[in-house]
């Protein structure tokens, strides 16, 4: 039987590795381990490919979210409205900051923040919006950014999915006043631990976050005069990154196939995919999500043809026991959390891969379960 394990990363290894490895070794006799030449050209091909006047790398997603936030002055004396599907850590960055979490429902179509209800649960305290591209979805950006301005809120957008993804020729991570991306493992663009961006045309967000990384150190005058933590990313992490934007375009173009080989296959059955082909939009397929009925009995028939899954997410953000005080009424997110289910999805997939695993899902539907 053949096994489909969920992430790529030891079949990317197997054909990368020596020079991964020379890469990574060379980087480590040089000496310089962080603040080096690296990361100054990762941040500069950033800031360049999504035509923002700055890139700053940090140390992952997670803190780019929080630091954004500390940058916007975002306190406990505000509210920011967030979706209720997503990592974690979409959330978490505003509890850090001492801020309430509004949690909004999605559109059930693409799992992305419902603009109706946002608007809904708006109040004088509501200071911020933090948009998710969940699984590499995009909203139109315009009516994103009309939102935001018509309620006079800052617009922060959640890009940690979306590096590469496209709509209307505007790229994801162009959106609002800063958005971040993150470059753990998991991601198209991966670092060997975890690593992030914060990207922005606002000097002001790009000030703060450049000296808050390094302890709050003023790059000019050397004084700790703000707010900081430690939050650098590695200067073999960055070379890492800046080595797999080289071929990124040509990755995005197998991943965008792959995906619509999978898609085509399984698009008639009683099943609705998540990331779609939509009109002028183009994407990275960094998750490849289902949602269907019996989401659980689907799980153990493909894991147990060894096909391994995921579900991102199995509830919605304020269900988890960290953030229960933040309760909202999220009819359509509550729904969808009981029928997502992430398949395996990587460029490394064969088209053999690809096959096998359409073929168990039709396995299911048609001969075992209909
Ligand atoms: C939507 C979203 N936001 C934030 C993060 C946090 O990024 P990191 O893991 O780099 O801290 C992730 C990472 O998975 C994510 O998917």
């Amino acid at each position: 039987m053949k096994k489909i394990p969920f992430f790529g990363i030891t079949r990317m290894l197997k054909k990368q590795d020596s020079s991964i490895f020379s890469l990574l070794v060379s980087k480590i006799r040089s000496g310089v381990f962080v603040d080096g030449l690296n990361t100054l050209q990762l941040e500069e091909e950033l800031a360049k490919s999504y035509n923002r006047n700055n890139a700053i790398c940090v140390s992952s997603g997670t803190d780019a979210l929080f630091l954004v936030l500390k940058s916007l002055g975002i306190d406990k004396n505000d509210e920011v409205l967030v979706p209720a599907i997503s990592f974690i850590a979409t959330a978490t960055a505003i509890t850090r900051v001492g801020a309430k979490p509004v949690f909004v429902d999605i559109n059930p179509n693409n799992a992305l923040m419902d603009l109706s209800d946002a608007e809904k649960k708006i109040t004088a305290k509501t200071k911020a919006v933090m948009f998710v591209d969940l699984y590499g979805n995009l909203p139109d950006f315009e009516v994103v950014e009309d939102f935001a301005k018509s309620n006079n809120l800052f617009l922060i957008e959640d890009a940690a999915q979306a590096f590469g993804c496209e709509r209307n020729n505007r790229k994801a991570g162009s959106m609002g006043d800063v958005s971040i991306f993150s470059f753990d493992p998991t991601k198209p663009v991966s670092a060997f631990g975890t690593g992030g961006a914060v990207i922005t045309d606002n000097d002001d967000i790009a000030k703060f976050c450049r000296a808050a990384r390094q302890n709050g150190k003023n790059p000019k005058t050397g004084e700790y005069d703000q707010f900081g933590i430690n939050s650098r990313i590695s200067e073999s992490q960055a070379a890492l990154l800046n080595w797999q934007l080289e071929s990124f375009e040509n990755t995005l173009k197998i991943r965008q196939q792959k995906a619509k080989y999978l898609i085509e296959q399984i698009k008639n059955l009683p099943l609705q995919i998540l990331v779609i082909e939509q009109t002028n939009y183009s994407g990275n397929f960094h998750k490849l999500v289902i949602a269907c009925d019996n989401r659980d009995d689907l799980v153990r028939y493909l894991n147990k043809n060894s096909i391994e899954t995921h579900v991102h997410y199995r509830e919605c953000l304020y269900q988890h026991p960290v953030l229960k005080e933040f309760a909202s009424d999220c009819f359509n997110a509550e729904m969808l959390t009981h029928k997502l289910l992430t398949l395996p999805f990587y460029p490394e997939l064969e088209v053999e891969d690809i096959e096998y695993i359409a073929q168990i899902i039709h396995n299911y539907f048609n001969e075992i379960h209909v």
